[in-house]
């Protein structure tokens, strides 16, 4: 099922998962290529012009065939071409090529992970049995998110985006300098009940608080809260991956688009905070820690969870991504991959805002400091949030 233009069907996720692969590697690389399929080369086609015509997203939804299990056939088919391919040798650097438009092929397949779960929440929203598609472990204790508080930093000339080997997309790169006046950040991301007051104050309908595409947006989707937030006699309510459940003051703020994170920052005296300023301060995230303890998909609870009182600065990764003041715009020196893979992310450079972070539907293991994630401004089914940054008054 399609629940909207945005969101895809899981099958289709599965499906375009492998035509990746087939397509950028098997199709490059394989003696004696033949497709799998010649119909799927257009059906799981996203985006990728250079590679040929693509059926239109908004009807992937009326795609009944392939059946689930063709689909699941096709994977394995794939996976197994792509297995034979690497293990062949091959003289001078052809072996590194392949690795690495491989290893960008398993970064792709992550960020779907995530959007099948964010498109099925979407889905599953818009039945009013509101089903859940698995309760969260057990367990944790009830927390207080406390006051936050701010961190300081000084600014200056500092260094961001990706440098060296080790897997990025081309988003990230070059590193390269740039100049941040004295800031500070909120320790903490922002959270339901500080949410609440702003909306208690009228944060919905006041237009002074907003931008102007913003309010035009508000007024034309009828917003009034969050998305997936339901009022029941009285009391506040929210969707989640668990079902409807009341609404965890404590828990971070989420699904809100830039307009209503941009809005909130206003209404607090505050603003966003810019990329190189989230950058900068974010420390490298620890790969070798255990990743169950809610933060991440790993964990298995696919709902931001909330924190102790935060003494220092927390939650900068997992959870929400979190929306900042930058727009998606290309580094200075940016060059997109070679060839048709230069459509990954290059031509998305217009009219997105940039979230850093990750969510509680990432894997924790396709997150880094340097990682740029893009939506629109008005989009709210992924998990967004923020957290709030301020100038420092000299
Ligand atoms: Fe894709």
């Amino acid at each position: 099922m399609q629940s909207m233009p945005d969101a895809s069907p899981t099958r289709w996720h599965l499906a375009h998962t492998s035509w990746f692969f087939e397509t950028f590697v098997l199709a490059r690389w394989e003696a004696n290529y033949r497709p799998a399929n010649d119909a799927f080369q257009v059906l799981f086609n996203s985006y990728y012009n250079g590679v040929g015509e693509a059926f239109p997203r908004t009807r992937r939804g009326l795609l009944t065939r392939p059946t689930v299990a063709e689909v699941f056939e096709y994977r394995h088919a794939v996976d197994e071409r792509i297995a034979r391919l690497l293990s062949l040798e091959r003289p001078g650097d052809g072996s590194q090529e392949i690795a690495s438009v491989v290893e960008l092929g398993i970064n792709h397949e992550q960020q779907h992970q995530e959007l099948m779960l964010t498109d099925l929440k979407h889905a599953f929203s818009c039945n009013p049995l509101f089903p859940a598609y698995r309760q969260p472990p057990a367990g944790g204790s009830p927390r207080n998110a406390g006051a936050g508080g701010w961190s300081s930093f000084d600014g200056g000339v500092v260094e961001i985006g990706h440098a060296g080997r080790t897997f990025a997309f081309d988003n990230e790169r070059p590193r390269h300098k740039t100049f941040l006046e004295p800031y500070e950040l909120q320790n903490r991301l922002t959270t339901n009940r500080e949410f609440l007051e702003f909306m208690n104050d009228g944060g919905y309908r006041r237009p002074e608080l907003w931008l102007s595409l913003g309010w035009s947006t508000l007024r034309e989707q009828h917003w009034a809260a969050p998305l997936y937030w339901i009022e029941r006699e009285g009391n506040w309510h929210e969707f989640s991956l668990g079902g409807l459940r009341r609404l965890d003051l404590d828990e971070p703020a989420c699904h809100v688009s830039y307009f209503e994170a941009d809005a909130f920052a206003r209404w607090s005296g505050a603003r966003l905070p810019t990329e190189p300023e989230w950058e900068h301060t974010a420390p490298p995230l620890d790969h070798s820690a255990s990743f169950t303890d809610g933060r991440f998909v790993e964990s298995g609870r696919y709902h931001p969870a909330p924190i102790d009182g935060a003494t220092g600065l927390a939650q900068m990764y997992g959870d929400v991504w979190q929306w900042t003041a930058s727009p998606y715009a290309p580094y200075p020196g940016y060059a997109p991959l070679p060839g048709t893979l230069g459509e990954y992310n290059g031509k998305f450079m217009c009219n997105q805002y940039v979230l850093r972070g990750g969510s509680c539907t990432s894997p924790a293991s396709h997150l880094r400091a340097t990682y740029r994630n893009f939506f629109p401004p008005d989009a709210r089914w992924q998990f967004t949030g923020f957290r709030l940054a301020r100038d420092v008054k000299r």
